[in-house]
């Protein structure tokens, strides 16, 4: 893999530069900057090499649709904000753009390019799309690391059409997950939580056999809840993935992995709604678990006490409500205790869980906090991912 940062004579040269500007955003505001303050030193360095960049991005999930509310538009805005020169979205069709003399007219050195999943082509790896969006520029670099796990057009075919680097940011996100993952000390307990439950369900599986304790919150821990007999109302869970569960419960039997998941639950009729502690077989038809219980939290909390490293992605709760932001809350104060006195190594990841210890202000509590979120954790599986494959 050839990082863009040894590279010379890049001067005048188009940077078709793949970043991870997946923020979130509330009301057309970005709530939590940590995507984008991150890829800032990569951007100055191609500043300093006077390039002109050319930004491709996604923002949420728009599957190949312009959805107004997913335009880059707050983001450019952001980036003009923080590096203090002019940045230009360019809200052309991309399609239509011919070559890349296209972006001559323009004076800014950064250009971005409308949601790149605005195009249905973008998720579909689809060769013609990748050769046009090759012929845009002179350079392909990959700085998303936390989307290198999806084999999409930006991400992975168009790297066979241009010379490809990496970017700093992803460099430095894999030295330090290869790090971590060479040298870790037992036990070790991860904490997998978080919305995004189709992308995380099938990784558990294979992360059994690489740890002590497994503890399943979030959306994810629904379905475990359900599969025990348990209605969970109206909660958000992945469909058919009985036998998902089935296996991850007797895989982790037969590893001695141990598989904890909520033993009572904060729910509410609605996001916005006030927390009512529920034991698991109280759940109404209208209600959804928003947050674990504090019986489940003292549990949690006591095997962290008795933990070496723990890897820790996705949030426990609907933290964007602060009436059910507290389990999380508990395990990040839980782990800064004992990081503190160097009782534990901790590495934490994803998007959400960032945000989250960045509201509270203890991001450099942490001894590895990666931007990545499913990436991480296929790349701690040992997979390949097309992104990373792709520079190769
Ligand atoms: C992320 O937030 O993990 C990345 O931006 C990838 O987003 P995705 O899960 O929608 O592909």
């Amino acid at each position: 893999m050839r990082s863009i940062s040894n590279e010379k004579n890049l001067k005048s040269k188009k940077i078709l530069l793949r970043l991870d500007l997946n923020v979130p955003l509330k009301d057309g505001n970005i709530t939590d900057t940590t995507r984008i303050d991150k890829i800032l030193p990569t951007l100055n360095f191609l500043i300093r090499q006077k390039t002109k960049i050319i930004i491709l991005s996604h923002v949420g999930r728009p599957k190949g649709k312009i959805v107004k509310e997913l335009s880059l538009k707050p983001i450019s805005e952001e980036l003009r904000k923080k590096l203090k020169i002019t940045v230009k979205l360019i809200t052309e069709n991309i399609n239509e753009i011919k070559n890349k003399d296209f972006f001559e007219k323009f004076d800014e050195k950064i250009l971005i390019l409308e949601n790149i999943r605005f195009y249905e082509e973008e998720e579909k790896n689809d060769h013609k799309f990748a050769k046009h969006l090759a012929s845009l520029g002179d350079i392909y670099v990959n700085d998303a690391f936390s989307c290198s796990h999806r084999a999409h057009t930006s991400i992975h075919l168009i790297s066979k059409y241009l010379p490809s680097f990496s970017g700093l940011q992803l460099d430095l996100e894999i030295n330090a997950l290869n790090k971590i993952t060479s040298e870790v000390t037992k036990p070790v307990t991860c904490i997998i939580g978080g919305s995004k439950i189709s992308t995380k369900i099938d990784i558990i599986k294979n992360l059994i056999p690489k740890f002590d304790n497994l503890i399943i919150v979030g959306g994810m821990a629904n379905n475990f809840i359900e599969y025990f007999g348990n209605n969970i109302g109206i909660s958000i869970k992945e469909k058919n993935c009985r036998h998902v569960v089935e296996e991850i419960i007797s895989l982790s039997k037969k590893m001695k992995c141990k598989i904890i998941y909520p033993e009572d639950v904060l729910v509410s009729n609605d996001l916005n709604g006030s927390s009512k502690n529920k034991e698991l077989d109280q759940i109404l038809n209208d209600e959804m678990i928003l947050d674990i219980g504090p019986k489940t939290i003292n549990k949690i909390v006591s095997i962290i006490d008795n933990t070496k490293t723990i890897l820790w992605n996705g949030p426990a709760g609907y933290f964007e409500n602060p009436n059910f932001a507290n389990g999380s809350i508990k395990i990040a104060k839980k782990i800064i205790e004992k990081n503190k006195s160097n009782k534990i190594f901790s590495v934490v990841g994803g998007g959400d869980t960032v945000s989250l210890l960045n509201s509270l202000n203890v991001v450099y509590n942490f001894n590895f906090v990666s931007t990545a979120g499913g990436a991480f954790l296929e790349y701690l599986e040992g997979k390949n991912l097309p992104g990373i494959t792709a520079l190769n």
